[in-house]
């Protein structure tokens, strides 16, 4: 008979197609009874959905695996599954183009100001005269913070740009010839542009705090991508409102769908709603590969994309 799996929050359809094809899919919305649950072995979770742990792992005694529907999986209490045994994969890889390509998008957006003048142009003042001059790329250097996958993807995007690349992470890469900085506010003091790019999660909490943003200093242009939980958010308002940064382009915000009025109503920001991997294309091939996660799972072979906490659990 074919696995039972669990969704607890909507997924994109052509994703739960995709996963009825292979699947008993009960969707936790809507309702399961205690007698399945009892049977369900695998879960398609979602990183832009709510939290995964321990109150629902409580309630699947048979759970196994947990396919994320995103890369960062800082949504999932992944301590708490690693102590039930249970694995868990994400759809890395799959999205760092897409990610990387939003991304120097919303840099230029922010440092041209194209939204504001696109407004300019529909509220009818262009006749009054120009739209004000903006500051531009060129010149800047830019700070990368967490050179991962889409890290690595925005840095070859931005040679294209002749900007200086530098950058921030656990550790030193080799091989690479971008400059390594040792903390955040080394890098933030050394570059006109930070982007950060780490993963969400306890570890990188706050990690672009008020004395990251002081580095960054006036001319600085903040733009983050990855998790709104990596940037002090209150500071990141104060920064902006008080000129210790020049701009910010944000993805990602602290409680999403939530956004702060402050930064609603600043004129120095670009706010888009976490779209990053948001493209057909890319989040069909997210689904596709959380889908063949699980296939490989229940078919005995090896998954394709654990994380690196649950790693010691698979079969060899
Ligand atoms: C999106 O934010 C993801 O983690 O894939
Ligand atoms: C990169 O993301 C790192 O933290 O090293």
């Amino acid at each position: 008979s074919r696995p039972e799996i669990v969704v607890p929050a909507p997924l994109p359809p052509f994703t739960l197609t995709a996963l009825e094809r292979l699947f008993t899919v009960h969707r936790l919305w809507e309702g399961i009874e205690d007698a399945a649950l009892a049977r369900v072995r695998g879960m398609a979770a979602s990183t832009l959905a709510g939290p995964v742990g321990e109150d629902l792992f409580a309630r699947l005694p048979a759970l196994e695996i947990i396919a994320n529907f995103g890369v960062g999986y800082d949504n999932i209490d992944v301590a708490a599954a690693a102590v039930r045994g249970i694995v868990v994969t994400n759809t890395a890889g799959v999205l760092d183009e897409e990610v990387a390509d939003l991304t120097i998008g919303l840099l230029l957006a922010t440092l041209r100001r194209i939204p504001a003048a696109e407004r300019f142009l529909r509220d009818g003042r262009w006749n009054e005269g120009p739209f004000p001059l903006s500051p531009s790329l060129r010149g800047r250097r830019v700070g990368i913070l967490g050179l991962g996958g889409i890290g690595k993807a925005v840095a070859r995007r931005l040679e294209g740009f002749a900007v200086p690349i530098a950058y921030h992470g656990r550790t030193r890469q080799e091989g690479l010839s971008y400059p390594w900085y040792a903390s955040a506010e080394e890098l933030a003091e050394n570059s006109d542009v930070l982007i950060v790019i780490v993963p969400g999660g306890v570890a990188t909490r706050h990690m672009v705090d008020a004395r990251v943003l002081t580095a960054l200093g006036p001319d600085g242009v903040l733009v983050n991508v990855s998790r709104g939980t990596v940037v002090d958010e209150v500071a990141l308002v104060a920064a902006l409102e008080s000129g210790t940064i020049l701009a910010a382009g944000l993805d990602v915000f602290d409680r999403e769908p939530h956004v702060p009025e402050a930064l609603l109503a600043a004129e120095n920001v670009v706010l888009l709603p976490h779209i990053g991997s948001g493209s057909r294309l890319t989040r069909e091939a997210m689904g596709q590969l959380m889908v063949d996660n699980l296939g490989a799972w229940f078919g005995a072979r090896r998954v394709l994309t654990p994380v690196a906490e649950t790693r010691h659990l698979i079969p060899a």
